[in-house]
């Protein structure tokens, strides 16, 4: 039997590991995700009865670890060097000619690489299977990485060959996915990472390897380092380090002189907007490996390469107006509307298919970009208006305050309109309480008829209210009663994340969520022990306590919970720890509400009986117990404590 499960479990972990290559490495999906999805969740349900058979390498490991303290220091085995830039073509052919010159040849061949704009990582494989992941650090030192990097979709956890290996890359962040969580980090209150690159950082060096995996994060491999005299140039180390079923970046190309590698910069300073990732430049290497040995090292960087950085990009365009929006947390914010760009024609709309509420790549040919940058004001007619920011809040007339060392003007009024709409937006929006089908119009039109003025509204709602709006009808409100339904079993992870709490963020919600096994906990959390937590500091923790000593923002929490909605931490990937177990309480409970413990259970996959039967499997025993508990002695049905109730 034992022997079937394991057979079981080697299929299933070699075909996922043979998908996960097809979609995250050669981005040619072989299955369906449904598919996919089916015979990960198989493989999580064999490990979980039989974790003696989990492995190190099994594809469920991928956020394996739980909260780190701190990096542990990593010494390379060879120094992780920097590179040499040339900012022009004048300094590329300096290069050019010291490497012919140090050769003594005529003509050299180059292999061209995009500069993936990233983070650098050493990865070490023994005998195939992925043990140590670290940063550059100073070069010489690192930080101890392995578990975030696991959560890296396109990093094969086991190569296809059983070979001790160290490969060098790039981790990064793909640039959409850099602008998603700017916007996100944004709407709470959070900094905005100043580059992908200082993403990508900031992701790889979370303490919490559930933070990084909920970064899309990725990973193009530039270097490895082969038995002497294996292979005879880069290229072919790239080419055997991608048989090994590591990514490499697909737009590699062997350059034959100097004049090539032009063009390929130029082809790629052409193109580079068009990246799904961002680049800084073109890293040219001597391809020959014998070439590069002789050319050797200086003690910062390789003789035999040189990074070309290209400008940064920017452009040019008019500053239409400047109107003012209010976020949910009332902030105050000037939006630039920047000159409309034309699309030409209807043909032109067609050809690139765009519609309208598309996310569109921007290039830089000659037009716009989306960050202002500098006024021009050599182009200036004298008739600009100068900008004010406004004393009143656009919205609700309200008066506006700035928080002593912030930047941000704020609206206060909690029965700001502007504000409320925001907040709901975000309450349900896909990564709070995901309920479909609730956008702008229905918001601006369910506040604007009084139906729904807060959060626990929304549970209040009937299928009548919804069909009093416009283009509602039948279907559309059921879809939407539906969604509202199906939001209430969520985790308090969520609800946490769609309480809107200034600073808190998806990730430091699922950070709370951790350490916190109800929203009731959380809001008694003390500041101090809030700034205890790992990546919570003391304006965070500050903004969390403000928030639960709102009455208003606990009437509400307890009007969703009465409303029927989860406030309990659950266990992950559908795993429920109380599966079928029937409970029965009796007596008075110290530590939390009825009505809080019933809920857990629930939560837990257990059910709640109010009356005495032989298939009850726990009495929860509190103060002062009624006659249940001694009858469940004689039944000999277990009994616990509200202590032991807790620590479930
Ligand atoms: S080669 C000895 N190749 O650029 C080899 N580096 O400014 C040195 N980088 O620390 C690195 N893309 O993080 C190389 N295709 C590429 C690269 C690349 C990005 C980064 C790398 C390095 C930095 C140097």
């Amino acid at each position: 039997m034992t022997h079937d499960v394991e057979k079981e479990i080697i299929n299933l972990k070699n075909e996922i590991l043979k998908h996960n290559h097809s979609y995250y490495v050669l981005d040619d999906p072989t299955i369906s995700d449904a598919e996919y999805d089916l015979l990960f969740r198989r493989l999580k349900e064999l490990e979980s009865k039989h974790p003696d058979l989990v492995t190190e390498d099994s594809p469920t490991q991928r956020v394996g670890g739980g909260l780190q303290k701190s990096f542990n220091t990593v010494k390379h085995k060879t120094p992780l060097l920097s590179l040499d830039n040339a900012m022009n073509y004048t300094e590329l052919e300096d290069f050019d000619r010291r490497v012919i010159e140090g050769l003594g040849v005529e003509n050299i061949e180059y292999v061209c690489e995009l500069k993936i704009d990233g983070l650098a990582v050493s990865i070490v494989y023994e005998d195939g299977v992925f043990v140590l992941a670290s940063t550059r650090g100073d070069g010489v030192e690192g930080e101890d990485i392995t578990q975030n990097i696991k959560t890296v979709r396109s990093l094969p956890l086991r190569l296809k060959a059983k070979k001790d290996l160290e490969v060098r890359g790039e981790v990064y962040l793909p640039y959409d996915d850099f602008i998603k969580l700017n916007n996100e980090r944004e709407s709470n209150g959070e900094a905005r990472f100043a580059n992908p690159r200082n993403a990508a950082a900031g992701s790889v060096r979370q303490l919490d390897p559930k933070v990084t995996a909920k970064r899309p994060l990725d990973i193009f491999f530039y270097y490895a380092q082969f038995e002497e005299n294996l292979y005879k140039s880069h290229f072919e180390n790239l080419e055997e380090i991608k048989k090994l079923g590591l990514k490499i970046n697909p737009n590699i190309k062997i350059a034959k002189g100097i004049e090539e590698v032009k063009k390929y910069i130029e082809h790629w300073g052409m193109r580079r907007a068009s990246l799904k990732y961002e680049i800084d430049g073109v890293v040219v290497k001597v391809n020959d490996l014998l070439f590069q040995k002789k050319l050797g090292y200086t003690a910062r960087a390789p003789k035999w390469a040189i990074a070309y950085k290209y400008p940064p990009m920017q452009a040019k365009t008019v500053l239409e107006d400047i109107k003012v929006q209010v976020g949910r947390t009332g902030a105050i914010t000037p939006v630039a509307i920047l000159k409309p760009v034309h699309l030409h024609n209807g043909d032109e709309i067609a050809r690139k298919g765009i519609k309208i509420g598309d996310h569109v790549l921007v290039q830089r040919a000659g037009d716009v970009i989306p960050e202002v940058v500098a006024p021009i004001k050599e182009k200036r007619s004298g008739r600009e208006i100068e900008f004010k920011m406004p004393k009143k809040c656009p919205s609700c007339g309200g008066k506006l305050f700035r928080e002593e060392g912030e930047a941000i003007l704020r609206c206060i009024n909690a029965g700001c309109i502007a504000q409320i709409k925001e907040k709901l937006a975000h309450f349900v929006s896909r990564n709070a309480m995901d309920i479909e089908h609730m956008g702008p119009s229905i918001i601006d039109q369910l506040v604007g008829k009084g139906f729904v003025k807060n959060f626990a509204d929304i549970y209040l709602l009937k299928k009548e209210d919804l069909l009093s709006l416009d283009r509602f009808a039948e279907k559309s409100a059921n879809n939407v009663m539906k969604s509202i339904e199906n939001s209430k079993s969520l985790s308090h992870e969520r609800l946490i994340f769609a309480l809107g709490i200034r600073m808190v963020g998806r990730e430091t919600a699922t950070v709370l969520s951790r350490h916190y096994s109800t929203i009731e906990a959380l809001s008694k959390a003390s500041s101090e022990e809030l700034v205890s937590i790992n990546s919570v500091g003391p304006k965070v923790a500050r903004s969390i306590v403000q928030f639960f000593a709102e009455d208003e923002n606990m009437k509400i929490i307890n009007s969703l919970k009465k409303l029927g909605v989860n406030t309990f931490q659950k266990i992950e990937n559908g795993e429920k720890k109380l599966d079928g177990k029937k409970f029965i309480f009796t007596g008075k409970l110290l530590s939390m509400s009825r009505n809080d413990a019933e809920a857990k259970v629930l939560a837990l996959g257990g059910s709640v009986s109010s009356s005495l039967s032989k298939d009850i499997d726990y009495i929860v025993v509190g103060d002062d117990p009624g006659s249940k508990y001694s009858k469940g002695i004689k039944l000999g049905i277990k009994c616990i404590t509200e202590e032991e109730f807790q620590n479930i």
